[in-house]
């Protein structure tokens, strides 16, 4: 397994290009099964989650092309076509290893009028129910079974062909996965179907676009109430992926725990606002430009209070890597994580490298001013293993990240951008 080597005391200064967004390519994606004609992708990010995507894809018969991409796009064009599906079943073998394998139930219920998708594990933050999911689906017509592992939705037949009815749902607790799921069902239902308390983060909104320009009627975008006039059929369609406001904003806490200044290269300050408001707390200097958001820390660092909360507030995915920057504030800072029980799993290691963070239930106190000794760490899911990262990169001597295979699902090349901006760091093969 690779590691990752950082001999921290370096300070960040450059640009670093910006690539389209995981949690979006993880949505637009599934799409192609919601048409027979070609649906293109640009700017797709260079993740082994999109790579495994694809090979799902293929399953059901989902043709998968690379293109070249265009010197404008800093990612991948995929072209994918499902003409006539295959198979309407995602294995165990494939979902066991993404549990984003799950955002293939709607649009194939939606499509073919059935799915069977294995159930999705848990994972290191939580144990990640999808009980939602399955109550959106059942709300706008899809019949629910459990067996083996496996969730199967049916649609009702109309004139003989499984085709969902549409309805309304009110989401008890915002979930991205489930709004994702029911949107690429609903788009092309019999009759319309009403959404509340919809989850609003970008990635919901670049789903919604991509719907529309393949065809679909959707209104109330980027709010909590959407409303989804069904379709008999979408079109293909070609479509930019959104850039990775999570990566945006862990960069943004490179520059800011080494002192440095970034500039952030195609990153949406709309997409980011809820981070952007809590570094200029922090006292960070934020420049937006025109094709690039300069983060600069010239002063010291002050110490926060945040609270996750579904967008627009303080983003999950960011909480591990707030919590590696604050470690250099002048003060202790309060973190209170509202959306996962357990995405704490950075704590233990942070403190193998000197942090000193109390963890009360959902909250952690972080003392401020430490001094970072850089150890060999291990790596437990995507975000903490970011966190790791940065504070290698603070700490003084060698850290050695272990089980870099969770961050290559989120950072596309993360060793050379930061390579490109001052970091002395290095990817080691075996260890
Ligand atoms: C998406 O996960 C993201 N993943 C996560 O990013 C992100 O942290 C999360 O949204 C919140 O923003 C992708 O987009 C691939 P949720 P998702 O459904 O959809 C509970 C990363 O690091 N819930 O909004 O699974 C759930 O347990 C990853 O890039 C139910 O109870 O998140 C959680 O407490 C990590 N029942 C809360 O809702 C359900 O059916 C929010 O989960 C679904 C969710």
């Amino acid at each position: 397994m690779d590691r990752i080597l950082i001999r921290g005391g370096n300070r960040l200064s450059g640009r670093i290009a910006i690539s389209g967004a995981k949690n979006s390519a993880l949505t637009l994606m599934p799409c192609a099964l919601l048409t027979d004609e070609p649906l293109t992708l640009r700017n797709l990010p260079r993740l082994a989650d999109v790579d495994s995507f694809g090979h799902l894809l293929n399953q059901f018969g989902v043709s998968t092309t690379i293109e070249g991409g265009r010197p404008s796009d800093f990612g991948r064009v995929m072209t994918m076509r499902g003409q006539q599906l295959t198979s309407t079943v995602a294995p165990y073998d494939i979902v066991r290893k993404m549990r984003a394998s799950i955002l293939v139930l709607g649009p194939l219920v939606g499509r073919a009028g059935e799915a069977t998708v294995s159930l999705p594990g848990g994972c290191a933050i939580g144990n990640r129910p999808i009980d939602l999911h399955l109550k959106a689906l059942e709300a706008i017509g899809a019949e629910i079974e459990l067996a083996a592992g496996y969730v199967k939705a049916v649609a009702p037949k109309i004139n003989g062909v499984g085709r969902l009815t549409g309805g309304r749902f009110s989401f008890p607790v915002v979930s991205v996965g489930a709004t994702e799921n029911v949107l690429m069902a609903a788009v092309t239902a019999k009759g319309g179907t009403i959404l509340e308390n919809a989850a609003r983060e970008p990635e919901i909104v670049d789903l919604c676009n991509l719907l529309v320009a393949m065809g679909a009627s959707i209104s109330g975008i980027g709010t909590e109430t959407l409303e989804i006039e069904g379709r008999d059929r979408l079109h293909g369609a070609m479509y930019r992926v959104m850039p990775d406001r999570i990566e945006a904003g862990s960069y943004a806490c490179a520059a800011a725990i080494t002192g440095g200044s970034l500039d952030l290269v195609g990153a949406s300050a709309h997409d980011m606002r809820a981070t952007l408001d809590a570094l200029i707390e922090a006292g960070v200097s934020v420049e937006e430009r025109k094709d690039a958001i300069r983060v600069s820390a010239d002063g010291p660092l002050k110490p926060l209070t945040l609270s996750t909360a579904p967008f627009p507030g303080f983003a999950t995915d960011m909480q591990a890597q707030f919590m590696a920057m604050l470690l250099k504030a002048d003060g202790a800072s309060v973190l209170t994580e509202t959306i996962f029980e357990n995405r704490y799993m950075h704590v233990p290691e942070l403190a193998r490298m000197g942090a000193h963070i109390d963890v009360r239930g959902r909250t952690a106190v972080v003392h401020g001013n430490a001094s970072l000794v850089g150890a060999p760490v291990m790596a437990t899911d995507l975000r903490a293993s970011m966190s790791l990262i940065l504070a290698g990169l603070a700490a003084e001597g060698r850290t050695e990240v272990n089980r870099v295979y969770h961050l290559d699902r989120g950072y596309e090349r993360l060793e050379e951008k930061l390579q490109g901006v001052g970091a002395d760091i290095e990817r080691l093969g075996d260890g």
